[in-house]
């Protein structure tokens, strides 16, 4: 069964950012937030607390943790010991609390650029400097992590790597063997590699996630995963992510948080977070379904409408990345979108230098808005 996106007048009545950031001339297809109805089973269990009052701190509950577990051991065949497990507020806090634990101010940390902009923020907000090491692209191949360029880093002294695992905004989700590459690259050089899995339960039906902490005793040793419900099923507001290690070095250092940072998770993000996790599958499923047909869909109105605009799809998440360059709207193409076709796109040169002449599309919306936004932008390209 697929599932439908929430008409327009509805959507319009969310206070998220998506949809109070525009006015309602402009179609927002910028943030990454999704269109479609929460997930049934979250509802419930959010609406059971507040007609319970379960509105208090949280505490030392583990339910999240091990329905974590359950659900990466029956997705991805993952063992994940739950005991290992850590919640806080966000990804995003996941991502610069480990890093703090891993390096000294003023450390390099490598990114791999296009990537998602606060990645750019978090690394000097844990004290470290940022060290680009670009994807590489190839016409045929597509999108892959530069690994020479990461070993390059690592032996001139960067002591992280803050990997995108899959990667946002192009949608690659990197082969069992680069990553084990990679986790050998971090064992040589004695670094750590903290590995943003967010869009990992979107992952699409024509490729394999591989867990980071899964592919090698070395990653293990040298890796910390941030993974989160919030991306999947749409709960970033309710804020709850985790931290998760899977070795003892990892473990260790993680037991080193201040107890602020857990008890920061809310209650309710936690709940939902359970909620996805253990009963989110089904609900899960269509999203996908929908969201691969507009992943095709966006192919052919772009041939038919916008063929200057190169586009190669992604195979996770609901992200596009979309070249403009042909058409000559300059190292920002969103801002042509939104003045002349009031579309709100992510500015491609916010993921990073590679990003010039690129936007961020995302197509998680129903396929009318999605074709609607398109003609909008062909009605303006010359
Ligand atoms: C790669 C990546 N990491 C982290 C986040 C943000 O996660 P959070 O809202 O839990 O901080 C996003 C949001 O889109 C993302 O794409």
């Amino acid at each position: 069964m697929t599932i439908a996106a929430d008409p327009l007048e509805r959507l319009r009545t969310r206070t998220s950012e998506k949809w109070r950031a525009y006015p309602d001339d402009v179609l927002p297809l910028f943030v990454a937030e999704m269109d479609y109805p929460l997930a049934e089973p979250i509802a419930v269990a959010l609406i059971d607390a507040v007609k319970r009052s379960d509105t208090g701190y949280v505490g030392p509950d583990r339910h999240v943790q091990s329905a974590f577990a359950a659900y990466a051991s029956s997705t991805w065949g993952w063992e994940v010991d739950p005991q290992r497990v850590t919640t806080t507020t966000d990804v995003s806090v996941v991502i610069v609390e480990s890093l703090r634990l891993v390096i000294r101010p003023g450390d390099r940390v490598i990114i791999t650029p296009p990537v998602y902009p606060p990645f750019f923020g978090m690394v000097p907000e844990a004290g470290g400097v940022v060290e680009e090491v670009p994807l590489r692209f190839d016409d045929g191949a597509g999108w892959s992590l530069d690994l020479a360029g990461i070993e390059r880093a690592f032996a001139s002294g960067a002591r992280a790597f803050l990997l995108c695992n899959p990667h946002n905004p192009v949608g690659l989700v990197h082969t069992a063997a680069e990553l084990a590459a990679v986790a050998e690259l971090a064992a040589r050089y004695d670094a750590v590699v903290v590995s943003d899995e967010v869009h990992a339960p979107l992952t699409h039906s024509d490729a394999a996630f591989t867990p980071f902490l899964s592919v090698s005793d070395a990653a293990r040793e040298h890796g910390i995963a941030a993974h989160a419900a919030s991306k999947a099923w749409n709960l970033a507001g309710l804020k709850c992510a985790l931290f998760v290690a899977a070795g003892d070095r990892m473990s260790d250092l993680l037991s080193g948080l201040p107890y602020e940072v857990e008890v920061r998770t809310s209650l309710f993000g936690r709940i939902a977070s359970e909620a996805a996790y253990t009963a989110g599958g089904p609900w899960l499923d269509d999203v996908l379904e929908a969201v691969e047909a507009n992943r095709a869909l966006l192919t052919t109105l772009l041939a038919q409408y916008l063929p200057e605009v190169r586009y190669r799809e992604p195979r996770a998440s609901y992200l596009a990345w979309l070249d403009f360059r042909e058409l000559g709207w300059g190292d920002d193409p969103s801002a042509v979108a939104l003045d002349q076709a009031r579309v709100a796109l992510l500015p491609g040169p916010d993921f990073g230098s590679p990003g010039a002449g690129f936007a961020r599309l995302n197509f998680a919306c129903s396929p009318s808005v999605l074709t609607e936004a398109i003609l909008r932008l062909a009605a303006v390209a010359p």
